[in-house]
């Protein structure tokens, strides 16, 4: 190989782990488009260096993401990787990424205990114990006293479905029944059916964005069930911006808790949705939870590569992501000391704006670390 000219950007490769096919195929093209956007924003060089994505695909599978990282670090070299869909497939690039320090940022796999075995990885997305802590102490000041809880059996479930219990009781709150379905998106009617037995004022739900949201309402709707008999209390990735489509007028009135929603009122966001909208590879798609922290991780990059004057080295880049702040689409951000993103969360509700379905903010929590405490 010939070596490159002194004023010719010395390439920096930094793997992409992506869901590009199978059920969470979503979340690859918006994490796509949302690179797309910050680089059409931001040019591609940075500190001398270029920077280029190799991108795979793990099809939201742990073992292939494993393999592909193993692969992109042994043979592509990569100084960096990021992405990451699910919260298995994280577990399984901690086992490449801690030996082989090589740093790992986390655009959404969302169970806190993700970070406590992997010191080279820091996580942007959001954590469910981080938004179901205070959704808890939420609904029972806002009128719900009986709950029946709905959550995922794997990680993120299980925590949003332990966090959601511990503070709505403690705040004096009684779950009359809970349930949890399978990942594999399952026929939600017998598990709706049951609480719908318990006769509770709200379900509380968690279920990941690919697939269970649309099975989750299908049944709801079909039992018979309306936001004014039972309130739907659901973790954000039930309405995010793409789901609407689906879900159609049955979602208006579901209350959320997340970290993003299109519609958030600041200058940054309408410009990032307005220029996202217009790179999106299909007409209709709009950005989502995974969307705005793909960009916030390129963000974070740019950052780090400026930082260490475009020569990397994976303990100094820890080191500058803890403390590392800036304004997100989303709301002010911050990489706390356990390498963990503190965030607003919002309390949100579906409603239909000049004929277009939106997540309105109604309330917000400001700056909540990944156990679901305000930092300040
Ligand atoms: C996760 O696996 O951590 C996960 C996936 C999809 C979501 C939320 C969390 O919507």
């Amino acid at each position: 190989m010939l070596p490159a000219q002194a004023d010719e950007p010395v390439p920096l490769k930094i793997g992409f782990l992506g869901s590009y096919s199978g059920g969470a195929a979503a979340f690859g093209q918006e994490t796509d488009t949302a690179i797309k956007v910050w680089m059409q924003q931001h040019g591609d060089v940075v500190a001398g260096r270029k920077i280029v994505f190799l991108r795979r695909d793990t099809g939201g599978q742990a073992n292939v993401a494993r393999q592909e990282a193993a692969e992109l670090v042994s043979r592509d070299k990569v100084e960096m990787i990021a992405g990451i869909a699910l919260t298995p497939e994280a577990f399984a690039v901690a086992t490449v990424s801690t030996p082989a320090h090589v740093p790992v940022l986390i655009v959404n796999a969302a169970t806190t205990s993700i970070l406590d075995k992997a010191p080279y990885m820091a996580r942007f997305g959001f954590t469910t114990g981080q938004e179901v802590a205070p959704f808890g102490t939420w609904a029972f000041k806002h009128g719900y006293k009986k709950v029946y809880a709905i959550y995922t059996d794997y990680g993120p479930g299980l925590e949003a479905g332990r966090v959601f219990k511990r503070t709505f009781t403690a705040a004096g709150g009684e779950i009359v029944g809970e349930v949890k379905p399978p990942f594999t998106t399952p026929d939600y009617s017998p598990y709706v059916q049951r609480a719908k037995d318990a006769h509770p004022q709200a379900i509380f739900i968690f279920a990941p964005a690919a697939g269970h949201p649309e099975a989750f309402l299908k049944a709801y709707k079909d039992s018979g069930l309306t936001e004014d008999k039972v309130q739907i209390l659901a973790t954000g990735d039930l309405t995010d911006e793409n789901q609407f489509a689906q879900l159609g007028d049955a979602s208006i009135g579901m209350i959320t808790v997340f970290n993003y929603s299109d519609a958030h009122n600041s200058a940054l966001n309408k410009e990032f949705v307005k220029a996202f909208i217009a790179a999106a590879p299909t007409p209709g798609m709009r950005p989502e939870f995974t969307a705005v922290s793909a960009y916030d991780v390129i963000h974070a990059i740019y950052n780090l590569v400026e930082a260490q004057h475009g020569k990397l080295d994976p303990d100094k880049t820890i080191a500058l992501l803890k403390g590392m702040h800036f304004e997100s689409p989303r709301g002010p951000i911050a990489i706390d000391q356990h390498r963990d993103i503190v965030e607003n969360i919002y309390i949100r509700k579906v409603e239909k704006i000049d004929g277009k379905l939106q997540n309105t903010e109604i309330d917000t929590i400001p700056m909540v670390n990944d156990l679901g405490e305000q930092v300040k």
